[in-house]
């Protein structure tokens, strides 16, 4: 059974009155206003298409690419997520558990991935296999946890096992521990240079006052919790 499906409780915060959900506030109040600058810097109006994202969750931010004006794919292996993310979208926006059925719906303009990268043991296998979904001069951009907050966390209730190493174990919820692999900026550049795409954004949001006195985090928050990078491929 697929870990994810246990965790559906907190990625599938239900988002049907207007407020932010408790459970996906940093991701919400913090990892979003960074991609969505690096959206509308590239993608000014008419050319906002197809988006997929990969990884998506309940699907909070599948959502919040349609009011942006996107045409929406949200994929996710997790059945359950993915009944989840069905019902905090609207009809217009397609959910699937289904990698072909993504890749079918067409070559897409923007690719998000929000907290999933981390969790893929062969990221590399897993980048060669998204970027060809993307139109030329498409982008690609994610969120990962930023090595340095993992460190300052690395013994504490929530992440644990890493000594240094490169992966180790993240536990939201008592009894489901989820493997990290824990990736530096330039390990992800290492990747995508590798496929001929270049990076053109990179950003480490902190933590604001204002949210910190509003949310209660279960970790240690000096470090900034996001790594956000994008990448494009202007050869093809
Ligand atoms: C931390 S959650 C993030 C969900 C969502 N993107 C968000 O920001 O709330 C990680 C998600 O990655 C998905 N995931 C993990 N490995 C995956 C893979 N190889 N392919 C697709 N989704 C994957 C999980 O099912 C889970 O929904």
């Amino acid at each position: 059974m697929n870990q994810w499906n246990q965790l559906t409780d907190i990625f599938s915060c239900n988002c049907s009155e207007n407020t932010i959900p408790e459970c996906a506030a940093d991701n919400i109040c913090i990892a979003w206003p960074s991609i969505i600058s690096c959206i509308d810097q590239a993608f000014t109006g008419q050319n906002r298409r197809k988006a997929l994202d990969f990884g998506c969750g309940g699907g909070l931010f599948c959502r919040k690419l349609y009011e942006l004006g996107f045409t929406v794919t949200g994929y996710d292996q997790a059945e359950e997520l993915v009944k989840a993310a069905r019902l905090n979208n609207p009809e217009g926006v397609t959910i699937t558990n289904s990698y072909a059925m993504a890749a079918e719906n067409g070559k897409y303009d923007l690719i998000t991935s929000i907290m999933v990268f981390q969790f893929i043991a062969d990221i590399e296998t897993t980048i060669q296999k998204i970027i060809p979904l993307l139109q030329p001069n498409g982008l690609i951009i994610f969120a990962v946890f930023n090595p340095e907050f993992i460190e300052e966390n690395s013994d504490s209730e929530v992440f644990s096992g890493f000594n240094q190493k490169q992966s180790g174990y993240m536990e939201l919820k008592k009894g489901v521990k989820v493997e990290v692999y824990n990736r530096t900026e330039a390990d992800y550049r290492t990747i995508f240079n590798k496929f001929g795409w270049q990076e053109v954004f990179l950003d480490y949001p902190a933590f604001t006052e204002e949210f910190l006195a509003r949310y209660q985090m279960p970790f240690a928050t000096n470090k900034p919790e996001y790594l956000i990078q994008a990448f494009k491929n202007n050869n093809l």
